[in-house]
């Protein structure tokens, strides 16, 4: 029997991925380590272009030129099997058929995608048809019916065409999908990015009535930090192509240890927001493409900008603990807290 770790489904060991761009290499996805544990729910927030999508990309090993993995692995722990299978090796047969049974995406702005020839019981069939070559018309009909009641669809959307339904059902319709063929991880790439709030609303707790239904691991990648507060146990936040800090979700919510994340801490709306209160994050992304020579959010670090930290790059290469299970990038934060502890 090899190596089962009990708690990791998916284990992301120092992954980069790089695009060649005119400018010259985007490295999108900067030596990224971290575990997704079995049947938890994690969120990867981080701004549009810190490399969410392309850290999910990775994970599946669908990096497209061009782009390209530089280093790391990707290692999945099957639980019937009791092996290990390393993603970024499997063999294009392997490949099929790992996809959507053992890990299944909704893919960022997959409505769109879906076929407008095509009946939405027919994008069903397609999944179901090409592991199942042998799957009767019957068998399948229920299983679909079972999935659109998961997401509390009627049944005769399956007569539909994708263009009869709104967003908010489209991206119903895309989560029953991911589900059809019971996989144990399902991937979701901003699921509630472009709907309005009643029905992303509505769509979260349909993914955490979900996850704790059927017990399966959910990986929610988001920018907009205040929809993952409910629904996930761990968070992880990204920033210029690497998680900067992680851990449970209250205790990063809670008492951020990267100043990035305090920032979108700052910055969530609440019930008695005063607008002249809320406090966004100056600046802009940094430019992947850049050798780095400093800490990658130093310019827009507030204790940087105060002098309280010189920003080394070198000593941004690695993560300090800074609790039970938790972890940041941020060497001056970290020392913080650490003092904080050794004077209680
Ligand atoms: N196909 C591509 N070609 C070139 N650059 C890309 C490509 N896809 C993503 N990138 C770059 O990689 C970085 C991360 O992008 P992405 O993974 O889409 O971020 P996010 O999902 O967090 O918005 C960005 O700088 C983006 O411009
Ligand atoms: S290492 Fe320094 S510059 Fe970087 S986030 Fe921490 S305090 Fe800011
Ligand atoms: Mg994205």
């Amino acid at each position: 029997m090899e190596n089962i770790r009990e708690n990791v489904i998916i284990e992301v060991k120092d992954l980069s991925i790089d695009f060649k761009v005119e400018r010259g290499i985007l490295r999108a996805c900067d030596h990224t380590s971290f575990d997704i544990y079995r049947n938890e729910t994690i969120a990867i927030i981080g701004e549009s272009g810190s490399g969410k999508s392309t850290l999910c990309s990775g994970i599946l090993n669908m990096v497209n030129v061009p782009g390209k993995v530089s280093s790391g692995s990707v290692t999945y722990y099957s639980e019937y099997q009791h092996a290990k299978v390393d993603i970024l090796k499997m063999k294009p047969q392997q490949e099929t058929e790992f996809r959507w049974k053992e890990i299944s995406t909704v893919f960022q702005a997959a409505q769109n995608a879906l076929n407008p020839v095509l009946k939405i019981k027919e994008h069903f069939y397609e999944t179901i048809l090409t592991h199942e070559p042998d799957a009767k018309q019957t068998d399948m009909d229920e299983k679909i019916k079972k999935v659109l009641g998961y997401v509390r669809l009627d049944t005769a959307v399956m007569e539909y065409y994708p263009h009869h339904l709104s967003g908010g059902m489209k991206q119903r319709v895309l989560i029953a999908l991911s589900l059809v063929l019971d996989p144990k991880v399902i991937i979701l790439d901003e699921p509630t990015t472009a709907l309005d709030v009643v029905t992303q609303y509505y769509i979260l707790q349909l993914l955490s009535n979900i996850q704790k239904g059927f017990k399966i691991t959910m990986v929610f990648l988001t920018h907009d930090i205040a929809v993952v507060s409910n629904i996930a146990d761990r968070i992880a936040v990204m920033y210029g192509g690497e998680i900067v800090e992680y851990g449970r979700t209250e205790d990063v919510l809670g008492n951020p240890s990267h100043p990035y994340t305090k920032g979108l801490v700052d910055a969530i709306p609440t019930l008695h927001d005063d607008v002249t209160q809320r406090k966004a994050i100056h600046g802009t992304p940094p430019d992947l493409t850049r050798n780095f020579a400093y800490c990658k959010f130093k310019d827009r670090c507030p204790v940087y900008k105060e002098g309280k930290c010189e920003a080394s790059y070198e000593k941004t290469r690695k993560m300090y603990k800074t609790g039970e299970g938790r972890y940041s990038r941020c060497y001056t934060w970290a020392e913080k807290m650490a003092e904080q502890v050794r004077d209680i």
